[in-house]
């Protein structure tokens, strides 16, 4: 059994990985609490899995340290670290049932009482009733837990996951993200989980930390990455940003500028960048935070907000809300979700509309950056 009193962080300090002049991870500092739920997230190829793999001591870091706790491990093979992975190819075996597969890490380590431990690991993931079935007689989200259980009865420290809900179909997947976060919270080890699902990254994680070219790009509470977005890859890897190219008129608390003549305000703490008078800014607002009325109402609007005048070029009923799609002179495509409660039926494409929004919903990136960065590759998947 592993020394559970040797637990703590992961600590991951400068590694790298090079492969031949190719750099598949940049070198990262990065801290990982114990007893959290942490996530990578990214395009494919960014780097997630090598990050993982280095943690599991699966790929050695070409630079760098890997320390648990106190506990440097970079030298440590694989299975002399406290450590396990539940992949996406879940990998049972076959011809062994439920019970058996879990009782694997157990047997191999020569203990002959598993009935116990194995039964609680069943309960934990709510199999009890299928421990003698075969794997293919189980659902594909059934025999994912049975890999988490099988990793978890060797008590690792930490809990390592690379998509391992990819192979899913979309609403077994919301299940088990929720499934997955009950056992965390119920073992209470340390979970780092790789996803280029930005809805399950969120979802799922205390902490998650956005990957972009072999580098993280930002970190932080999910809530505070989509509000407070660092970078355009950020702002539209992570659900949907309007980005509005302007110039700043005047840098105070509350930041004025201008967007082809149209004025807008933000506050300056919520500029990932200081903003300098002359200087080009982004302003960016996400879909939800903006209200749309026809033309016609536009004396409705409240004082004090930012206003948008433009056309509605597409939008698209989805039930919970409208995704209206909207040209303008600041921007052209600025997208806008209503939540469907009342609706002005003059509301459809070609109609002459005003957007407002809480100027205090508004963020600031740098100008010098792609504004486009991160949109391509959303869709992209593993
Ligand atoms: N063994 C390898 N040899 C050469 N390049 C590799 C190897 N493994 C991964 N890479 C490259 O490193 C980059 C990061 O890969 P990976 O960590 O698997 O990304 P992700 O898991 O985010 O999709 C990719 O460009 C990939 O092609
Ligand atoms: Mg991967």
């Amino acid at each position: 059994m592993t020394d559970k009193t040797a637990g703590g962080d992961v600590r991951l300090a400068g590694i790298s990985k090079h492969y031949g002049t190719f750099t598949a991870v940049h070198p990262l500092d990065l801290t990982i609490p114990q007893g959290s739920f942490f996530a990578l997230l990214g395009a494919s190829g960014c780097g997630k899995t090598t990050t993982l793999r280095m943690i599991a001591g699966l790929e050695e870091p070409s630079t760098g340290t890997v320390s648990l706790g106190d506990r440097e491990v970079t030298d440590l093979p694989p299975y002399k670290r406290p450590v396990n992975t539940v992949f996406q190819s879940y990998a049972l075996f076959p011809h062994l049932n439920i019970f058996e597969n879990i009782a694997f890490g157990l047997r191999r380590r020569g203990i002959k009482s598993v009935k116990k431990q194995v039964d609680d690991m069943l309960e934990l993931v709510q199999l009890g009733q299928f421990a003698q079935r075969k794997p293919h007689q189980l659902s594909g989200g059934q025999q994912q837990r049975v890999a988490v259980a099988r990793a978890l009865i060797n008590h690792p420290q930490v809990l390592l996951l690379d998509e391992p809900l990819g192979a899913l179909d979309l609403k077994l997947r919301r299940q088990m993200q929720l499934e997955l976060k009950r056992i965390q919270t119920e073992v209470g080890i340390t979970f780092v989980h790789v996803t280029h699902d930005q809805e399950e990254a969120m979802t799922m994680a205390d902490t998650v930390a956005v990957m972009n070219g072999g580098r993280v790009e930002q970190l932080g509470a999910p809530a505070e990455l989509y509000e407070n977005p660092g970078t355009t890859f950020v702002a539209n890897f992570l659900g949907t940003s309007n980005l509005i190219e302007a110039t700043v008129e005047a840098a105070g608390a509350q930041v004025v500028v201008s967007a082809s003549g149209t004025r807008l305000q933000l506050p300056a703490a919520r500029c990932s960048t200081t903003p300098v008078t002359g200087g080009k800014l982004l302003v960016g607002v996400r879909p939800e935070k903006i209200s749309l009325v026809h033309a016609d109402e536009e004396h409705t609007i409240g004082p004090g907000r930012n206003k948008v005048s433009g056309r509605i070029a597409a939008s698209s009923f989805i039930g919970v809300s409208t995704q209206y799609v909207v040209d303008s002179r600041v921007c052209p495509g600025l997208e806008v979700y209503a939540q469907n409660i009342e609706r002005d039926t003059r509301l459809v494409p070609g109609a002459e509309v005003v957007l407002h929004w809480n100027p205090e919903h508004s963020f600031g990136l740098d100008a010098a950056q792609a504004i486009d960065a991160g949109i391509e590759t959303v869709e992209e998947g593993a």
